[in-house]
């Protein structure tokens, strides 16, 4: 058995520091688990100055032993099968860079033995299976909270669950790539690794759903917060808008149902309402885009995405299609 686990992380920002900076921390029998982040400079440049600093239940650590890179470049250390320089390799890039992060870090992905998509959205998937064919991906969905203090400074801002899972994948003869005994075996290794850093993690068999479900609550959130301002909690108050945003999930569940995707017979509208109360004081993540001048969002993979399956599938939409280009609006205001 290999005494050492290699685990990159590309796009290592909030969500891929508090991965990388608690998995580098874990000890796993006699294994040596290795963590390199792929970067932007800046932090970078801090990270090796003063190790990544994470802040989390009230304690500060500055953790050392991570590898640090703004390019492709593998670690270079002996004992490891050139083939497979990373057991585990995460993306966390933001969606709107999933594209160029792919075209970037193509080889060492293709040369990685696993590569875990760990982004919110939906049609990630449909990217990464044409640029990356005849490949085991996986999916990672968290409920955790990170934020990006400044370079070289993470803070978990909540604690949640992550749930993990093959999704389906083609080979040339479009035969359904097959999930072997090692894989499952390898899915328990990354499982335990995740729970001992910290992370709590469950593998499930439809990870597919649980994308769906996590952009339920998205779509009745995100671009609302964005739109207005408001925290989750205040968009509630407004009995308009609350109305307007259950309509946008019932958009977006219909979409779901006709493209077959396998649903629990849950009420995703009172779930998502759930979570804006649960969460009341926090700027959602797109909000918080547009507030730091960003001129791009993750609106195409959520609102936006659920436009073109609806369209394609004959489902009215015109809610989402409404919310995609007003935040389109946004994001050329921001430029
Ligand atoms: N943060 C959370 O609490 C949280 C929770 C659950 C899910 N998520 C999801 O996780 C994903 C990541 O979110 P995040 O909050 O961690 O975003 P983030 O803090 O912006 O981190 C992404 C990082 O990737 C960098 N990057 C982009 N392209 C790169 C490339 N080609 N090479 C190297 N670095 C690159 C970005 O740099 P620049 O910004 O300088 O381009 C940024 O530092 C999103 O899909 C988000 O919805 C986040």
């Amino acid at each position: 058995m290999t005494n050492v686990i290699n685990i990159g992380i590309i796009g290592a920002g909030a969500i891929g520091c508090l991965f990388g900076g608690n998995i580098s921390k874990v000890k796993y029998n006699n294994i040596t688990i290795n963590v390199t982040l792929y970067t932007r400079e800046r932090h970078k440049k801090a990270i090796r100055d003063n190790g990544l600093i994470l802040e989390q239940n009230g304690k500060k650590e500055n953790l050392l032993n991570l590898n640090v890179f703004t390019e492709p470049k593998y670690p270079n250390r002996p004992n490891i099968n050139d083939k497979f320089p990373f057991q585990y390799l995460f993306l966390t890039t933001k969606t709107y860079d999933l594209e160029s992060a792919l075209d970037e870090y193509c080889e060492l992905i293709k040369n990685s033995k696993y590569f875990i998509i760990l982004q919110n959205g939906i049609g990630n998937v449909e990217i990464v299976k044409k640029k990356i064919s005849h490949f085991k991906i996986l999916r990672a969905v968290t409920s955790n909270g990170a934020l990006m203090e400044r370079d070289g400074y993470i803070i978990r801002t909540g604690k949640g669950i992550t749930k993990i899972g093959f999704i389906k994948t083609e080979n040339s003869e479009k035969e359904t790539v097959k999930i072997n005994k090692e894989d499952k075996k390898n899915l328990e290794t990354l499982k335990t690794i995740l729970n001992l850093a910290n992370l709590e993690t469950e593998i499930v068999d439809n990870i597919e759903s649980v994308c769906w479900e996590k952009i339920f609550i998205n779509v009745g959130i995100n671009s609302f917060g964005a739109l207005t301002g408001l925290r989750n909690g205040e968009l509630l108050e407004i009995k308009g808008l609350r109305d307007i945003m259950k309509r946008a999930v019932i958009e977006a569940v219909k979409v779901a149902k006709k493209k077959g995707i396998e649903l629990k017979a849950k009420n995703y509208v009172k779930i998502m309402l759930e979570v804006a109360k649960k969460t009341s004081m926090n700027k959602n993540s797109m909000l918080q885009d547009i507030l730091s001048g960003k001129n791009k969002t993750e609106i195409s993979f959520i609102n936006e995405k659920i436009v073109s399956y609806g369209k394609q599938l004959g489902v009215d939409v015109s809610i989402n299609e409404v919310l995609s280009y007003l935040i389109h609006g946004l994001e050329k205001a921001n430029n």
